[in-house]
């Protein structure tokens, strides 16, 4: 007899009763049963598998940092993403993953990203000159265009062409579309199958595996150095002195679009629609940010990290509507955490986003407040907000996105003021948790 603490459990029949709902939007039924439950509960999935969903930061931070090694991805990343993808870092797991991600991590350090900046600067100032005046816009086709075009410029300086760009940017959101569809709606899955819709997807994928593959060759045919992230992909060298193969860095590629390009644009909707309705903070931002660059002289990884206010309000942004709303794993072994017991092969699904909105973590959760995240108090958040993740498969991009953000919202702000158009800010949890509606006004701002 297991002297294990109970879990409670959601009965079968309530989920499958509501399991359309649920799969359009499980934020309510997370919402509802965390409320009723306490930070666990569990679903029975058939054949005495279990999921367990928790809002449990401790058992968060157990299962992605202490005892990550006992924990894998769900197969929706490593193999509904995969299949469009390959295996990069983000979809692929053991060996490969822990190969690979040696050798890619250097190329994110601060000090590389600095001879990113210029070139990502000038990509986000180009892409703001497109933003309308006095009208209403939506934001989020305008900051997809901005972070797709910041990781091509970033990979390749300028060796892609518009065309090629577009290819690219349209197969990348088609297939995130796809996958969408393939997980809400998982009994349409033999159609998909059957009428070669997946299919359809799939020789989409190898036109841009194509395009990059000749990207890469007329790189590699190059003789100057341009300091991007392609070549420091090319130039980085396994234990054994061997560099990547060229599907492996196809692979890698096609990550990097899909992981660095749709987060990045919801949270910079979601922190655009946030600022239309705290002017205060736009003049904060703003000032700061003027009295920084204001000498014309300083460079601009300076700039950035001496933004702090920005970074306060991109990571409050980041609380409140984290893009990663949810992160899985699944079990190898048995395990134990505060007395509960966990059966091999269990599904864990932690809801980032109520963690981020807990009410025994943060003082006045759903209020805007980015002075919670001043730098002295950064030891008091530290265990319960996770935008990035944690442990060894934590973001390797959080630097890239947190300095693209803060030049976009700086820049943003030292040219226009930012108007609320509606009320509210409202949500679509699709994989990730993206903007709906996200409309603002922008004026120019006069100094
Ligand atoms: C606001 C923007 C971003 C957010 C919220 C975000 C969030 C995350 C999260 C939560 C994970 C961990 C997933 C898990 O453990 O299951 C992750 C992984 C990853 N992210 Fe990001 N990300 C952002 C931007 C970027 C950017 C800009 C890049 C690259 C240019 C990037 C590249 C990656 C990669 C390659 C992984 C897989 C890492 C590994 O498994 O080793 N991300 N991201």
């Amino acid at each position: 007899m297991s002297s294990s603490k109970q879990i409670p459990e959601v009965s079968t029949f309530t989920f499958l009763r509501q399991a359309i709902k649920i799969l359009n939007n499980p934020l309510p039924f997370h919402h509802k049963n965390f409320e009723r439950y306490g930070d666990i509960f569990k679903l029975n999935i058939g054949f005495g598998n279990y999921a367990f969903f928790s809002r449990d930061a401790e058992l968060a931070e157990y299962v992605f940092q202490k005892n990550w090694k006992n924990y894998t991805k769900s197969a929706i990343q490593t193999e509904d993403l995969a299949k469009y993808l390959g295996k990069g870092l983000l979809t692929s797991e053991g060996e490969l993953w822990k190969k690979q991600r040696k050798l890619i991590q250097p190329a994110f350090h601060k000090k590389h990203l600095e001879h990113l900046m210029t070139t990502i600067k000038e990509t986000i100032v180009a892409e703001l000159s497109t933003i309308k005046i006095n009208t209403d816009v939506d934001v989020l086709p305008i900051f997809s265009n901005l972070a797709f075009k910041v990781v091509v410029k970033s990979l390749f300086s300028n060796a892609a062409t518009n065309a090629e760009i577009k290819i690219l940017q349209e197969v990348t959101e088609e297939n995130q579309l796809m996958l969408v569809k393939e997980l809400r709606q998982p009994y349409l899955k033999w159609y998909f199958q059957s009428f070669g819709v997946i299919d359809k997807h799939l020789a989409r994928s190898k036109e841009s595996r194509a395009i990059l593959q000749a990207i890469i060759e007329r790189r590699q045919h190059s003789a100057t150095k341009y300091y991007d992230l392609l070549d420091m992909l090319l130039e980085a060298r396994y234990d054994d002195g061997s560099s990547m193969g060229m599907e492996q860095l196809i692979d890698e590629i096609l990550v990097l679009f899909v992981a660095g390009h749709e987060t990045t644009a919801n949270s910079l909707s979601f922190t655009v629609q946030l600022l239309a309705h705290h002017t205060e903070w736009q003049e904060k931002v703003r000032t700061q940010y003027q009295s920084i660059v204001s000498d014309g002289k300083t460079d601009t990884m300076t700039t950035i990290l001496q933004s702090q206010l920005a970074k306060q309000v991109i990571e409050e942004s980041l609380r409140l509507y984290p893009p990663a709303y949810f992160m899985d794993r699944v079990n190898i072994e048995d395990d134990e955490f505060k007395g509960y017991h966990f059966k091999k092969g269990s599904s864990f699904l932690f809801s980032i986003l109520e963690i981020h909105k807990h009410k025994e973590l943060w003082e006045q959760p759903d209020d805007f407040n980015p002075d919670r995240f001043s730098p002295e108090k950064a030891k008091t958040y530290s265990s319960h907000y996770f935008p990035f993740g944690a442990g060894p498969r934590k973001c390797i991009g959080n630097n890239f996105a947190i300095f693209e953000m803060i030049l976009a919202i700086s820049e943003i702000l030292l040219k226009f003021n930012i108007l609320p158009v509606k009320e509210t800010i409202d949500i679509n949890p699709l994989i990730t948790l993206k903007p709906k509606n996200a409309i603002v006004r922008f004026e120019n701002h006069s100094l």
